[in-house]
């Protein structure tokens, strides 16, 4: 039997505002799998031709699988959305590209013609469920990743500054009030609106107030402020709260379909995969591993970095931004990176950033006609990169 490939695109993208872990977080009275449910009830009302039953599979990605993020919340979300029981769901876990794994898996799924319409997206409530919660790593499991430091991804960040000292703290904290520039005009230009899904909560002192609005930028953000900034995981270091993403809250979500059931049902596809890969790296510059997965999706679509107009990366501490771009032949300034900012501003809620980027990428695809391809790339903990590149289908 002659097997052929199917286009795969994305028919829509949506998420949560995203809010600052612990008590003073928009979401400290909210469930993580409520703001999933949130998201796929969303999906729904923006796509009305879109019905639950055509749905094959939820897959959500989620880091840490326990308390309200476990018993495989990719089954239980669309239930939630009261879709009924038909919906088939799984969670996956890659640490902070779980969600982009998600996107990814399902791509391939799609692609294979196991499916012609998915649900994935991403989840993360790093207040309830702090990194490394309740998690039991082997003994051994330091000793092959390269000592301590792998464990601890500020710890990573600062084995960047030490083993590369051309990228410094100066510079660190320049690209880091970038990014606050850049997310800042974005959001004052209303460029969120279109992806943000309000939601109602209860705040912890009991008040209640519709969230739209990220928590975590700071356009106020100098240069001076910055530099005052102390070390935040060991004594002279150069990684500070500043120029390392936050704690946070939020999910996100991303519709998937076959070309051809997109057309059958006559949704309109915003931009086609061209090609995943995953790539791994020495756990302990984690944050680096973005260069060689975004080098082998490159090579998977015969494309060159030059071919690139829009670049979506993960923004985990500027110094691995930095690097990966460096080595990717980019400045840090390019005007196609980030262009409305990225996790240094926005946060970081871990497996919901993944289809973040994608859902940022599809949005500038609409803004940016003449772009052809995007990337979607994020580094994750334990030393992997993920990367996917896209096709904008709004081109003429
Ligand atoms: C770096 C980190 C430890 C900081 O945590 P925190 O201390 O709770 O962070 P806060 O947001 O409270 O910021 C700390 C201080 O820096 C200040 N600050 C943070 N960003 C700032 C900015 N852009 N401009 C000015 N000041 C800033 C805050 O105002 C705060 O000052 P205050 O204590 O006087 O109020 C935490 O965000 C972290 O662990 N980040 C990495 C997460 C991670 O590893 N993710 C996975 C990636 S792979």
């Amino acid at each position: 039997m002659e097997k052929k490939l199917s286009e795969v695109v994305v028919i829509d993208g949506v998420r949560t505002a995203f809010g600052k872990a612990g008590e003073k977080g928009i979401f400290w009275k909210t469930r993580a799998d409520d703001l999933a449910v949130l998201l796929v009830k969303a999906l729904i009302q923006r796509n009305p031709e879109l019905q639950p039953d055509m749905v094959e599979d939820s897959i959500w990605g989620v880091t840490n699988q326990v308390k309200e993020q476990g018993g495989t919340l990719g089954r239980a979300v669309p239930m939630l959305a009261d879709w009924g029981w038909k919906v088939p769901g799984c969670s996956i876990d890659r640490m902070c590209a779980s969600g982009l794994t998600a996107v990814g898996f399902g791509a391939g799924c799609i692609a294979t013609g196991m499916a012609d319409c998915l649900l994935t997206g991403g989840v993360e409530h790093m207040g309830h469920l702090p990194m490394g919660f309740m998690r039991d790593p082997h003994p051994r499991l330091q000793e092959v990743m390269g000592g301590p430091s792998a464990f601890n991804m500020g710890m990573t960040a600062e084995n960047i500054h030490d083993r590369f000292p051309e990228f410094t703290r100066e510079m660190a904290d320049r690209y880091a009030l970038l990014s606050q520039q850049k997310a800042d005009r974005g959001i004052r230009a209303g460029k969120m609106k279109q992806m943000i899904v309000p939601m109602e909560v209860e705040l912890s002192d009991g008040n209640r107030t519709v969230v739209e609005r990220d928590q975590q930028p700071r356009p106020e953000t100098s240069m001076e402020t910055l530099a005052g900034l102390k070390p935040a995981f060991r004594e002279n270091g150069r990684v500070t709260a500043g120029n390392a993403s936050g704690l946070n809250d939020g999910a996100a979500a991303v519709l998937l379909m076959s070309e051809k059931k997109a057309e059958a049902i006559g949704l309109e596809p915003k931009m086609r995969w061209v090609s995943s890969a995953v790539a791994a790296v020495d756990p302990t510059i984690m944050g680096t591993a973005p260069v060689p997965a975004t080098l082998k999706a490159l090579d998977k679509a015969g494309l060159a970095m030059d071919n690139v107009d829009i670049i979506e990366i993960n923004e985990a501490f500027a110094v691995q931004v930095l690097y990966c771009l460096d080595k990717l032949g980019l400045k840090p300034d390019d005007p196609r990176v980030n262009i409305w900012g990225g996790s240094l501003a926005f946060g970081h809620p871990l497996a919901a950033s993944g289809p973040r980027l994608v859902t940022f990428l599809m949005n500038l695809f609409k803004e940016n006609m003449n772009a052809r391809y995007g990337l979607t790339t994020m580094c994750v903990g334990r030393g992997q990169g993920y990367s996917i590149i896209w096709e904008n289908m709004w081109r003429a």
